[in-house]
């Protein structure tokens, strides 16, 4: 496989665990993991595949370290890449607004067709998320707040799909 390097940003530590549970299941030297905060943007450009991940603060709102990575971001030429995304949101505190920050991240990529990993929207619980295009998110949506004992079998089933596009 390709080198995969996954970049998340991280308030409460949730999105960082999960990173490291997506690390554990695609087998530790296959990945490497950073915090968005700890990185410069071209850093990105060393790897093939990419995962990145935010939580979602509000309204469209990605996580804080995202929403300054995401300008410089943007300048990269991430055309020859995969791109895989995932976003954390409580879908029992913020109905109207469930895991926006992954709705914002998409929206913000400029290389759409590069996009894998588009995951189902069943078994959610909410009435609008900027996430969800088509019938189905944009990326893995997990919810710690209040689907914490199903974050585990969805990590393993989005990995799957991955390692099948990150070839
Ligand atoms: C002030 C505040 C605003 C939030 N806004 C949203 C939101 O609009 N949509 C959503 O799905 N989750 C929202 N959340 C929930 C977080 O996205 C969720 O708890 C996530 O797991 C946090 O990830 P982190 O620990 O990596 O920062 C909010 C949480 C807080 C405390």
């Amino acid at each position: 496989m390709k080198k995969t390097g996954l970049f998340y940003g991280t308030t409460g530590g949730r999105t960082r665990k999960v990173a490291e549970l997506i690390k554990k299941e695609f087998g530790s030297s296959a990945i490497e993991i950073f915090n968005i905060k700890d990185v410069e943007p071209s850093d990105i450009l060393k790897f093939d595949n990419l995962i990145f991940g935010t939580s979602a603060w509000g309204i469209g709102d990605m996580q804080d370290d995202w929403e300054i990575f995401i300008d410089e971001l943007v300048e990269l030429d991430l055309s020859e890449k995969k791109i895989a995304i995932y976003g954390l949101g409580d879908q029992k505190g913020y109905p109207g607004s469930f895991a926006d920050g992954l709705g914002t991240l998409y929206c913000r990529l400029a290389d759409k067709d590069k996009i894998v990993g588009y995951w189902p929207k069943e078994g959610y619980k909410y009435y609008f998320s900027s996430a969800e295009k088509d019938g189905r998110f944009v990326g893995l949506v997990i919810d710690e707040d209040s689907q914490h004992e199903l974050t585990a079998a969805r990590i393993k089933k989005w990995v799957a799909v991955l390692k099948k596009e990150f070839k």
